[in-house]
């Protein structure tokens, strides 16, 4: 048998205000754990996750707890058969994630911290200008909570790190947990 049909699975969740950084270090993320050799990964993303499995959800209290509760069952499922599972969820609510947490195997929550003030210069959807001007509401950081982790594993803080340096981060956390290989010894010379 080879050893990556043994590898235990795992649940990445990534959780910070918009435009924080979730979707791009966990797809940096998934690119590190196929280059270690991972075949089974699967990345969950707010924006696809939406546009399917929950796109009759809004976002109101409810409908945010229900997006949170249909995409961790998933991701129950995935890591519990072996999968490294990345979730990119904005997940603002503390009590949402933290059910989470009970139903996944391997559950990592990833706080991808960043000031609302840098997340509004990024803006990378021009939401938040849309937010500012009022056109959108419930926005998470201007008219909606963002609840903080309070004993996350993983602390990034996107405006402080570079990319590469957050990936280093969350790849050396999952080595030490022995949930991936050490990163193969760089070719000298
Ligand atoms: N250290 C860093 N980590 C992640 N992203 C960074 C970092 N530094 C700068 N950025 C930039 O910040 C932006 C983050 O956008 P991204 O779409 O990943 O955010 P998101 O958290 O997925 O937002 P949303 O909740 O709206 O989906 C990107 O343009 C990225 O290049
Ligand atoms: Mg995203």
């Amino acid at each position: 048998m080879r050893s990556e049909d043994r590898r235990e699975g795992f649940t990445l969740w990534f959780t910070g205000i918009p435009a924080s950084g979730k979707t791009t270090l966990s797809m940096a993320v998934e690119r590190e754990l196929r280059r270690r050799g991972l075949r089974f990964v699967q990345r969950l993303d707010g924006d696809i996750v939406r546009q399917d499995l929950t796109r009759d959800l809004g976002f109101s209290k409810e409908d945010r707890d229900e997006n949170i509760r249909r995409v961790a069952f998933v991701a129950s499922l995935l890591s519990k058969n072996g999968v490294a599972t990345l979730c990119a969820f904005v997940s603002p609510y503390r009590e949402a994630r933290r059910l989470a947490r009970e139903k996944c195997h391997n559950f990592i929550e990833v706080y991808v911290k960043c000031p609302v003030e840098v997340a509004i210069k990024r803006d990378p959807k021009g939401l938040y200008k849309k937010a500012l001007a009022g056109q959108i509401k419930n926005f998470t950081g201007i008219d909606d909570p963002y609840e903080e982790p309070e004993n996350p594993e993983i602390v990034v803080e996107t405006d402080k790190l570079s990319i590469e340096e957050c990936v280093e981060r969350i790849m050396s956390y999952l080595e030490q947990r022995g949930l991936v290989p050490p990163k193969p010894e760089e070719v000298s010379g």
